[in-house]
């Protein structure tokens, strides 16, 4: 039987930011965690500006930051594209992009002109575009001795001269890695200004020219222009754009399995109504606080211990991840109460896949599952999300062990589209928490649009593209990143 199933290995996370004080590629000197020195800082900053927007009225930069529609195409599962991607528009002229959209990194990056090791085409249908900083007007190389490379690299760069370069160096753990320098140039972006209806609107923004990529990055299956990190640091587009008073620090996207595509927009989301959990502080990327797992309502014993939060530990929400990973505390007694619901069936395994036949409805014959989070927010996820059929009749267990995966994150819950996938999630910086429902990902949301007070619907789209799945079972486990800073020669 042949056994069709990609998967997508990109878990972005940038966990250690290396900082390298020579200039040779791999000689680290000094490593540095990467600890969220400002998050109480930003908080203040909100704090008061929510104070000096009551005291009075209204700032001018807050009726200027519009919402933001991307335009989304790919499938989240597994048997599919395993990813999800957004068009957005760059440099002068401007020229039109395809970047996977991952809550798990921090920066936007596209494969540049010069790249050594790019893509040339995709399976995915779509045509690649190189970005070109020397072919637009308004390309400009980012110096490592601009304020932007110090704040990125917490202070000055070693070695640095001017009109070097700012680089950047972001690795995975399947052993895929993109190295390249940043560039600044206009992005150009839907801005939402009526029902159904969007305008064209720019900014500048930094970003990562991808000089070289390694491993799977390189390789043209599902292969992308880049990947578009909507991690909170203040590297990211939506950062950037925050900060240039464009947007407010809100996102939220519904990632479609039924249709494709979805619903990706920067804005605070109205409608649907979303019940949130607090943001870990002083972590990296989007985590947050589980306090048990149930099976059709029956919560599962497990050790409190596994769902402590901290480096390497905890819950990780990342839409950048295809499946969903969980201790192997938790995992095991998961699959036992699941599989207790139908005792009589042969397993199979295809490529570390736990597989079986079953002819039947699904959603009938297993139960739901129910991880709840700090604050009473329960994320519901149903058979036919945790199961994946791969042709006739086989079905297949989405849920994964982390411990098989990589042994520094052994102890990670980590979401990925698997659970989160037909649900409107929101991500709000401004006040860190992260929300969500289950919702119909091919209709419409509601966004609160500040430049006029209106109410304003946004809808799913599904970018078109010829996807379709391939005959690959590469399996990443959990990633780690890091963002490394060295100068080439
Ligand atoms: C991030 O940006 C904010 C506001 O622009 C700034 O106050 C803060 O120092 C920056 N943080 C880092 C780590 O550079
Ligand atoms: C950016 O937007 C402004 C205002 O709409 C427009 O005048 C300008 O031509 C745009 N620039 C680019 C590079 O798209
Ligand atoms: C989801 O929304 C779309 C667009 O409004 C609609 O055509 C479709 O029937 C809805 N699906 C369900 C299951 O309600
Ligand atoms: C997305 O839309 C394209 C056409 O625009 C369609 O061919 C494709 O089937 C859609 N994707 C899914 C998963 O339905």
């Amino acid at each position: 039987m042949e056994f069709r199933l990609l998967l997508r290995p990109h878990h972005l996370l940038i966990l250690i930011l290396y900082v390298t004080s020579s200039f040779q590629f791999g000689s680290a000197t000094g490593v540095l965690r990467v600890q969220r020195k400002f998050s109480g800082q930003r908080q203040l900053i909100t704090e008061l500006r929510a104070h000096d927007v009551r005291r009075h009225g209204t700032i001018l930069i807050e009726n200027s930051r519009g919402a933001v529609d991307l335009p989304l195409g790919g499938l989240g599962l597994p048997t599919a594209t395993g990813l999800y991607y957004a068009q957005i528009g760059i440099g002068t002229p401007s020229k039109n992009y395809y970047a996977q959209v991952d809550t798990g990194s921090d920066i936007l990056w596209l494969n540049c002109i010069t790249c050594g090791h790019c893509p040339k085409k995709s399976d995915l249908g779509i045509e690649l575009t190189l970005y070109d900083p020397k072919g637009s007007s308004s390309g400009r190389l980012v110096s490592c001795d601009g304020s932007f490379c110090s704040s990125t690299y917490g202070g000055d760069v070693p070695g640095c001269l001017s009109d070097m370069p700012c680089e950047y160096k972001v690795q995975y753990v399947d052993g895929s890695s993109t190295s390249g320098f940043f560039v600044n140039d206009y992005v150009q972006y839907n801005q939402v200004s009526g029902n159904h209806k969007t305008t064209t609107a720019n900014s500048t923004v930094i970003f990562g020219c991808g000089a070289q990529q390694s491993g799977d990055l390189g390789s043209s299956s599902e292969a992308l222009d880049g990947i578009l990190g909507f991690g909170q640091s203040n590297t990211s587009m939506l950062s950037q754009l925050a900060s240039a008073g464009k947007v407010r620090k809100i996102f939220a996207h519904c990632l479609d399995t039924i249709n494709g595509g979805g619903i990706f927009a920067i804005g605070n989301v109205v409608q649907p109504k979303v019940n949130s959990t607090p943001m870990v502080s002083d972590t990296s990327h989007y985590h947050v606080t589980m306090k048990s797992i149930g099976v059709a309502g029956t919560s599962l014993k497990l050790s409190t211990d596994i769902f402590q939060t901290g480096d390497m530990r905890g819950t990780i929400i990342d839409s950048g991840t295809t499946l969903a990973y969980l201790p192997e505390d938790a995992f095991k007694p998961l699959m036992n109460a699941i599989f207790s619901y139908q005792p009589d069936l042969s397993f199979q395994t295809f490529q570390d896949f736990l597989c079986f036949q079953f002819s039947g409805s699904i959603d009938a014959a297993f139960p739901k599952i129910t991880f709840f989070f700090e604050n009473s927010v329960e994320l519901q996820v149903y058979p036919h999300d945790y199961f994946f059929e791969n042709g006739d009749g086989i079905w297949c267990t989405g849920f994964q062990n982390s411990a098989l995966q990589s042994k520094d994150g052994k102890d990670i819950f980590l979401l990925g589209d698997l659970v989160l996938s037909n649900k409107l999630v929101v991500y709000d910086l401004e006040n860190q928490v992260i929300g969500w429902t289950d919702y119909n990902c091919s209709s419409s949301i509601k966004i609160h649009d500040e430049k006029t007070g209106a109410i304003y619907t946004v809808d799913a789209h599904n970018l078109s593209s010829t996807a379709r799945s391939l005959d690959i079972g590469k399996f990443i486990a959990v990633l780690i990143i890091c963002l490394m800073f060295h100068l080439f020669h």
